[in-house]
């Protein structure tokens, strides 16, 4: 992958492009439509996979991979099952019974421009299709690497991961929570995807345990800083930029950083938190620059 990737140098801005085209490509592939009735579905997790979203995950996976020098097509095709996992997230999470919400990405949410039913499934086919691609002899030529992609967003996107945090934040616009308790729910909603984002060079590598754990350190503190970032949007944002709905938080009446300590205090976290993500990169020394630029556009972006 180091031959054709990016050059060492790269740019966070180059590195997010080259990001987005080729690990859209691979959706591209993997997400063929065949020609039975059931194309529905499969346009419809297209339509989302394939939106224009900033593909924070696949690059983290690219950045990580690139550190150890992983074979470009396995590093790309985890880039494109963890897409595809956020994308079902983002799907289930719009629903009506959920944040009922009906931009995405700029566009119609999947529901709208489907229908209820043929979202859930679009969601449920995108979730399943992440773990045949982890499992397929095309993605690591060792099973036992395989396995372990597959158990770690497993265990990432689970009850004890995402679906957990997703269950708390409901349970956030009804019962007030305190910060520990909103620390927790944002780690487990949005930062167990990203650390397997971040690990998964590590698992692809079969680097040693120290290494993995600078990532998974960095990981810890990036999550959070991109959660308290995503509800800073959320208040301050614009749909324009970010292209979902604004004060959708504050209409829910759901406790968040920035419902809990203000504005100022949660951008004051999130700084601090980068600084400490970054922090647990010292051992690569000038290897991790791109992941150093990482850290400051989640806490500085627009979108
Ligand atoms: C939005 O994630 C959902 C959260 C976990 C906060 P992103 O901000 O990465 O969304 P896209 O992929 O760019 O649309
Ligand atoms: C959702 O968090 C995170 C997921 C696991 C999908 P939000 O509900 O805050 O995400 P947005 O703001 O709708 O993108
Ligand atoms: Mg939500
Ligand atoms: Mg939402
Ligand atoms: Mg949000």
């Amino acid at each position: 992958m180091t031959e054709t990737l990016w050059p060492d140098s790269v740019s966070v801005d180059d590195a997010a492009a080259i990001t987005v085209r080729l690990t859209d490509a691979v959706l591209d592939r993997l997400l063929a439509v065949p020609p039975g009735l059931e194309s529905r579905v499969y346009e419809a997790m297209r339509y989302s996979a394939l939106s224009p979203g900033k593909r924070l995950r696949p690059l983290l996976v690219l950045a990580s991979a690139r550190l150890f020098g992983v074979a470009r097509r396995s590093a790309l095709q985890v880039a494109a099952a963890i897409e595809m996992v956020h994308a079902y997230s983002l799907i289930h999470d719009d629903l009506p019974a959920m944040d009922d919400s009906d931009l995405r990405r700029g566009r119609p949410t999947s529901h709208k421009q489907f229908d209820e039913a043929t979202a859930v499934l679009a969601g449920d086919g995108l979730l399943t299709t992440a773990f045949e691609v982890l499992a397929d002899p095309d993605t690591h030529g060792d099973p036992a690497v395989r396995a372990e992609l597959v158990a770690a967003l497993a265990a990432a996107a689970g009850a004890a991961g995402m679906v957990g945090g997703q269950m708390i934040d409901l349970i956030a616009e009804k019962q007030p929570l305190d910060i520990g308790a909103i620390t927790r729910l944002q780690r487990m909603k949005t930062g167990a995807l990203i650390a397997f984002s971040c690990e998964a060079g590590a698992i692809l590598a079969k680097a040693a345990a120290e290494l993995r754990l600078a990532l998974r350190g960095y990981a810890h503190d990036l999550g959070l800083a991109f959660q308290i970032a995503d509800d800073l949007l959320d208040i301050e944002g614009s749909s324009a930029e970010t292209g979902k709905p604004v004060g959708a938080d504050a209409a829910a009446g759901k406790a968040t950083f920035v419902s809990i300590l203000g504005v100022e205090r949660a951008r004051a976290q999130a700084e601090l938190l980068i600084k400490q993500a970054v922090a647990h990169l010292d051992l690569y020394e000038e290897r991790a620059e791109l992941l150093r630029q990482v850290a400051r556009f989640v806490v500085n972006r627009r979108s």
